[in-house]
């Protein structure tokens, strides 16, 4: 079989990124333009001026791309683009961009979904990994415990009833003022802290999640007494967190009886996180987590996921629209 160089685009929220992948795991370039330093200053992403950045960035970062796998346009076998979830200012420019380059090239176009790229991210990390095997994906605006059945099926078995692990991170992060994205910074002094302070769980009878109810216990915390100590604030929050995404994951392990478990999302980046499921390979579980690099958006991990996708047969055409609030579960075209 001739291989297949799949040209990544991704532009859901505030990082423009392409990437060439040859047969769906070989990374031959991974071109990411993050806008962090643009959005800082606001303390979270500003939708429209992401949406500009990505129009002012796209096309040097395809051909940076192209350029740094050492290939020409006419390698190109197919393009894949996230065409959702995500901001729909920011979607429909890397999809807009998408469509043009592939009815000049004439080459598909696949239709990608944002969270299943995230999944994705472990098989370029993984060579070995295979479906059937537990996800999950924790990121700034997802919080999913997924069964992946197959390359291209999935089964929801648990997900956040209000905000998503990352939202979390940054809004404790923006009020203790740690800034943004707060994420990195809370697994950073987390690591000075010990994890003394005890905060609220949630218990659900299914794999649900709920992380607003931790968050705001945190911010109390905080304002009530200014002079409490920020690390063992952000270990205790981490650690508690962590146990709920444990307990969780490992009664759906029990449940399907699986023993593969796969990290996946920005959250994934947190050593903490990795730390403490990493253990669970004590008990006969095998833990994956991307490459950090590949836990945040990245246009390779949409390669992969595209090019598993295009492996069906299923190619979109120039009426391809960003979809805003895409499931994991794509019945909402
Ligand atoms: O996957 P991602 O880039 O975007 C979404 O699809 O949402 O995830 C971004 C999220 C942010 O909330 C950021 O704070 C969080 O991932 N994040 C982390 C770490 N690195 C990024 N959270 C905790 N610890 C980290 N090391
Ligand atoms: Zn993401």
């Amino acid at each position: 079989m001739d291989d297949i160089y799949t040209l990544g685009i991704e532009s859901s929220c505030d990082e423009t990124s392409a990437a060439i992948v040859k047969n769906g795991r070989e990374v031959l370039s991974n071109v990411i333009h993050s806008q962090i330093a643009i959005h800082e200053q606001f303390g979270g992403v500003v939708p429209e001026i992401a949406s500009r950045n990505h129009v002012e960035a796209i096309s040097t970062v395809v051909e940076e791309a192209i350029k740094q796998a050492n290939i020409t346009m006419e390698k190109i076998s197919n393009i894949a683009c996230t065409y959702g979830p995500g901001l729909v200012g920011a979607l429909l420019v890397g999809v807009s961009y998408a469509k043009a380059l592939s009815y000049s090239l004439n080459v598909p176009l696949i239709a990608t979904n944002h969270i299943h790229g995230h999944i994705a991210a472990n098989y370029i990390t993984h060579k070995e990994l295979k479906p059937p095997f537990l996800c999950l994906v924790i990121s700034g605006g997802h919080t999913h415990l997924i069964h992946i059945k197959s390359y291209t099926e999935f089964e929801i078995l648990g997900k956040t009833r209000d905000d998503a692990v990352g939202e979390a991170f940054d809004k404790v992060a923006r009020v203790i003022g740690l800034g943004y994205p707060g994420g990195p910074k809370v697994d950073k002094l987390a690591k000075e802290g010990t994890p003394t302070i005890e905060l609220p769980k949630t218990k659900f009878d299914n794999l649900d999640f709920s992380f607003s109810g931790i968050k705001t216990a945190v911010i109390n915390l905080h304002h009530k007494n200014p002079e409490i100590n920020k690390a063992d604030l952000c270990s205790s929050f981490e650690k508690t967190i962590t146990e709920e995404l444990i307990s969780n994951t490992l009664k759906a392990a029990n449940m399907l009886n699986i023993k593969q478990i796969a990290l996946a999302g920005g959250v994934s980046a947190n050593s903490y996180i990795r730390g403490e499921f990493l253990k669970l390979e004590n008990e006969g579980y095998k833990i994956y987590y991307p490459e950090p690099i590949l836990c945040t958006d990245n246009a390779a991990m949409i390669a992969s996921a595209g090019y598993y996708k295009s492996l069906t047969g299923e190619v979109a055409d120039l009426s391809l629209n960003a979809i805003p609030n895409l499931t994991v579960i794509e019945n909402n075209k």
